[in-house]
């Protein structure tokens, strides 16, 4: 008798894809012919700067590229990296020793949890946060504890909620927040850096809204920092460049030459086009990042007064392009699926963040103005009879 296939234990305990459930109850309501409009997901809904893809063109053509690229980083690509971290943030790195690409943030994420949390060990995490740091304790077997992220803090962490944690392998915080837009205080930074070296952990801050600041440019816990921490950051958003998958991690030296051994091994390398091309993004003017800001900004103006207008509970994003609302205690998740089903509108339900996230919606500023305004029509409708 054959025995059964399985998979292995860490696939079976892995969390279902919450945004891959998304994709699916939005594919099921378009094939019935409802015009959905999505903003449920943070996909960028422009291109990429033309320049960009200019680079990317070039370097596809170049036989350079086109055999195994090597394990580490371009130097082009680090020394671009490094660049921005010094005109943007003053913040002075070592391209060879304090630097690395990956395939987007995500990948830098799963290296960077991979690399650090042995079995048993404990990945602190806020709570609402960004689904994939549950899946990065799950697949290293780590304990996951949570530190809630309150409105009435501005969603800055509470550090004293910690006090009975003796250590951890990590301490993750994410600012610009996904999926409440806040952005980090000074403090916020400052203490996460001391209770980190409390714990003996690592601090990382997943900054993939690294460029999205309305009121400043968000803050780099690298200024905070940089012999226990690690920022990760993306090309994703800042540039429109979510398919090209490419990011990159910059902070402590031990830490980056984890990460870069873990991906070596179960990564390998990545295309040395993508390399080249992110190299030239993010070299030189940043006119086109800029203007993304002002884009997103005006967007984030339409749909804050325009749902506050109707009653909203709208609270103002400083940074990310997500709308995070309260939905005065319903069940979100119920909410949601009646807002698809009756309204054609694909939100993320806040549980889907985690249990702070419960009572709450996050809406993606991922569409047009004249698409927004129709998204806008249609929240009126629902605010009308009441949620
Ligand atoms: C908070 C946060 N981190 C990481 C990512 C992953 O982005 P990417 O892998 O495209 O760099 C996302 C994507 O939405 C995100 O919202």
């Amino acid at each position: 008798m054959n025995a059964p296939l399985r998979p292995a234990a860490r696939v079976t305990a892995l969390p279902q894809n919450f945004f891959g459930a998304l994709d699916r109850a939005v594919a099921a309501t378009r094939a019935a012919g409802v015009d959905v409009i999505d903003v449920s997901k943070g996909n960028p809904d422009l291109p990429t700067p033309a320049h960009i893809v200019s680079a990317m063109h070039a370097a596809v053509a170049d036989p350079a590229n086109h055999g195994y690229p090597a394990y580490r980083v371009r130097p082009a690509l680090a020394a671009a990296i490094a660049t921005r971290y010094r005109e943007d943030h003053g913040v002075d790195l070592d391209p060879e020793t304090q630097i690395a690409a990956f395939h987007g943030s995500h990948e830098a994420l799963m290296a960077s949890i991979l690399g650090l949390a042995d079995p048993g060990t404990t990945l602190v995490v806020p709570d609402p946060g960004y689904p994939a740091y549950a899946t990065a304790a799950a697949l290293a077997g780590a304990e996951l504890r949570t530190l809630p992220l309150e409105r009435e803090r501005g969603y800055q962490p509470d550090f004293a909620a910690l006090a009975d944690l003796e250590g951890a392998a990590a301490l993750l915080l994410n600012y610009p927040h996904n999926p409440t837009g806040a952005v980090a205080s000074i403090p916020t930074l400052e203490t996460a850096v001391a209770e980190s070296t409390r714990l003996g952990a690592v601090f990382i801050n997943d900054f993939a809204y690294s460029s999205l600041g309305f009121e400043a440019r968000p803050l780099s816990a690298l200024t905070v920092d940089t012999t226990r921490t690690v920022e990760i950051s993306t090309l994703s958003k800042t540039y429109n460049m979510a398919g090209w998958r490419i990011g990159y991690a910059a902070g402590a030296a031990p830490v980056i030459a984890a990460m870069r051994h873990y991906q070596a091994h179960a990564f390998s390398t990545i295309f040395g086009g993508t390399q080249d091309a992110a190299a030239a993004a993010l070299s030189g003017e940043q006119d086109a990042a800029d203007d993304l800001v002002r884009t997103y900004r005006e967007r984030r103006d339409l749909v804050v007064s325009g749902l506050a207008a109707q009653g909203w509970d709208v609270i103002a994003p400083q940074g990310t392009f997500f709308v995070w609302i309260g939905i005065d205690g319903a069940d979100d998740i119920a909410f949601a699926k009646r807002l698809l089903a009756d309204h054609g509108v694909a939100v993320a339900p806040g549980s889907g963040f985690g249990p702070g996230g419960a009572g709450f919606i996050r809406l993606g500023l991922v569409h047009p103005q004249a698409r927004l305004a129709e998204l806008l029509e249609r929240l009126g409708r629902v605010r009308a009879v009441a949620p």
